[in-house]
């Protein structure tokens, strides 16, 4: 056996750790979590006006975000008005362009309640991922979009 300075079998154990940082990495990155159907996140937010989801959205949000994004999300808290979120979407007139932008609004409020919010290190939201499913993120959503004047 020549004296390698790199075995053929540590090289492979190499690759496959690397292969697996890779995936691993991709996965972290998709903004898509793991555990939702496709359609409820490809297609946005399927519970927007629906009176009964409004219902259930003012309960989580009275619980989980009004201390932060104001009391009934009509009065400013200290952390950003939800309300604001896609609010002009509403102002595009090409409809295709309209739903584009109300795609990114909801994969922005999802991701942004999923993961919460860290700046420089400092987290200024807690993450809800495992503790609100996207249905009740989405029953949020269409309450606060709810209270748009
Ligand atoms: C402990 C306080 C706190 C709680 C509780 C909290 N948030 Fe936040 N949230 C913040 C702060 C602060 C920011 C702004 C952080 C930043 O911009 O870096 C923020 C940002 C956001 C954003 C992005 C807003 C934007 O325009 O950039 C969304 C969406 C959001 N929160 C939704 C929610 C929802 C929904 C809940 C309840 C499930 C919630 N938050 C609970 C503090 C909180």
């Amino acid at each position: 056996m020549p004296n390698r300075l790199v075995s053929p079998d540590r090289l492979r154990a190499a690759f496959a750790g690397l292969a697996a940082v890779i995936l691993a990495t991709l996965q972290a990155c998709s903004t898509v979590p793991d555990d939702a159907p496709a359609e409820t996140t490809a297609r946005g937010n399927p519970h927007r006006g629906d009176p009964q989801r409004i219902a259930t959205g003012e309960a989580a949000y009275a619980q989980s975000c009004a201390r932060c994004h104001g009391e009934d999300a009509s009065k400013p808290g200290p952390a950003a008005d939800l309300r604001l979120i896609g609010r002009y979407c509403g102002r595009l007139d090409d409809a295709r362009l309209k739903q584009r932008c109300m795609l990114d609004a909801d994969a922005f409020f999802l991701k942004s309640v999923e993961e919460g919010k860290v700046r420089l290190d400092i987290r200024h939201m807690p993450a809800w991922k495992g503790q609100l499913s996207i249905d009740q993120v989405w029953s949020i959503q269409a309450y606060v979009e709810s209270r748009r004047k």
